[in-house]
């Protein structure tokens, strides 16, 4: 195995919460792959593509702690303890999450844990869904002639207890990216239109984004929840919901491969030098 000194490594160990990106290895950050290379013991979870775990060294332990190869997810408290527990062996261990820790990624709650037990950790970005899919599905999430801010928000919505703040989100000029949200489709959709926004807005839900099995789904808010119900779409999927997708067919440049076949714009550009 290689051994890699760490920027800001201390001799024992830490803890790495690390993002992964949305799916195309070549968004891994520098830092994120270095740490990857050295790492003793990995969590990671659903989102995180077999591509991006072969980086991991062999000899490594590997703790899939999402849904994956038919388990269920570990409870949240079960994964804060764990972190807590592998910490403790002063191994480098790294939390791996898709896209970015921060964003609805519980990294917060899983570095309080880590506080509360006093262990050293570092956080690295990633790339956010809403930043990968924007830039492969061709949809700038801000444009002076379109949109002058944009919301990430979940969809995941938890009705009773903590009700969607619609009227907030009903302003024209601003883009809303919708994470967890195809099946709940039909509530963001009413929500939406009846807070005001029209249901002429233009929306895209992209599914995989950034994979070379990206998919976009371009219509109308009036019809977010046909969209979210086509059988053809795979999940992961974001909404981008504005009126910057009108821009989805101009600066559409990501052709995603058939399904066996690997991304390769790394290479191409490797190439072309
Ligand atoms: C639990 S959230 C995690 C978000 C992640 N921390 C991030 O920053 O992207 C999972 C949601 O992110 C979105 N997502 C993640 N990766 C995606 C991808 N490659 N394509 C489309 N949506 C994606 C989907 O809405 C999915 O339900």
């Amino acid at each position: 195995m290689d051994v890699v000194t760490l920027p800001g490594q201390r001799a024992g160990g830490k803890v790495w919460l690390v993002g992964a990106g949305p799916g195309d290895v070549e968004l891994l950050t520098l830092k994120a792959y270095w740490i990857l290379k050295s790492a003793d013991v990995v969590l990671f979870d659903a989102l995180v593509s077999d591509e991006i775990m072969s980086l991991v060294p062999q000899d490594a332990e590997k703790i899939a702690v999402g849904k994956r190869a038919g388990k269920h997810s570990a409870a949240q408290d079960e994964i804060n303890q764990l972190l807590v527990t592998k910490g403790f062996t002063r191994k480098n261990v790294v939390r791996l999450k898709g896209g970015d820790p921060f964003i609805f990624g519980r990294g917060g709650e899983e570095l309080q844990s880590l506080v509360e037990a006093g262990l050293e950790f570092e956080v690295v970005p990633g790339i956010t869904a809403a930043s990968g899919t924007s830039a492969y599905a061709g949809i700038p999430l801000t444009h002076r002639d379109y949109a002058q801010g944009v919301s990430f928000i979940t969809g995941h919505c938890q009705l009773e207890s903590r009700p969607m703040d619609w009227k907030g989100y009903a302003n024209p000029n601003n883009t809303l990216v919708i994470y967890m949200g195809i099946l709940n489709a039909g509530i963001i959709k009413s929500g939406l239109m009846e807070a005001g926004r029209s249901a002429d807005t233009p929306v895209a839900i992209v599914s995989k984004a950034t994979t070379a099995q990206q998919k976009r789904f371009i219509g109308t808010l009036g019809e977010l929840d046909l969209l979210a119900s086509d059988p053809e779409l795979k999940m992961p999927a974001l909404m981008i919901i504005g009126e910057v997708v009108e821009l989805a067919d101009t600066l559409n440049w990501f052709e995603p491969k058939a399904e066996s076949e690997p991304l390769t714009i790394g290479v191409e550009l490797k190439d072309r030098r």
